[in-house]
């Protein structure tokens, strides 16, 4: 009776802590990982899901097939600063996020810049940036 009751303590203490983790079943969202999953989440809304911008209330470059993408560093500066009407995005992604965006952008929607930008990339530029 007694281990029961402990049981059913130790598994309603830990109901909350699972509730509150990201993904399926839990109040958070899951977190974006891959440069797929935080373009989804962060950039698509303006960039369109091809990548290839919109004009509306501003006019949405196209990131597909651009060639400043070729510069890692123009890149990490845009986003993590924004520019006119993008906002900056360096307090809401991580480095790791923000270099599988950059390597993902890179290599996809007609992007061929195979050099991967690293965590350390990142790290750099933020460093320099303050
Ligand atoms: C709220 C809308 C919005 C969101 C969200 C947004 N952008 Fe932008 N982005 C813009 C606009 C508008 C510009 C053009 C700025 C200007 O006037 O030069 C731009 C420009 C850029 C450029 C420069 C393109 C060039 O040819 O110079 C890059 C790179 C870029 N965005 C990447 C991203 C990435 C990556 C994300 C996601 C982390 C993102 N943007 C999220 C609106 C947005």
């Amino acid at each position: 009776m007694r281990t029961r009751l402990i049981a059913a303590a130790l598994i309603l203490s830990a109901l909350p802590a699972l509730a509150d983790e990201p993904g399926p079943g839990g109040s958070k969202p899951p977190v974006p990982k891959t440069g797929a999953e935080v373009y989804k989440v962060y950039c698509q809304a303006c960039h369109m899901a091809d990548a290839k911008g919109a004009v509306g209330a501003a006019a949405f470059p196209a990131l597909a097939a651009n060639p400043r993408l070729g510069s890692p560093q123009y890149a990490m500066f845009i986003i993590e600063n924004g520019k006119a009407a993008m906002p900056g995005f360096k307090g809401s992604l991580t480095p790791a996020q923000e270099a599988a965006l950059i390597g993902y952008l890179r290599t996809h929607f007609g992007n061929s810049y195979p050099e991967p930008v690293t965590v350390a990339d990142v790290e750099a530029m933020r460093k320099a940036a303050r």
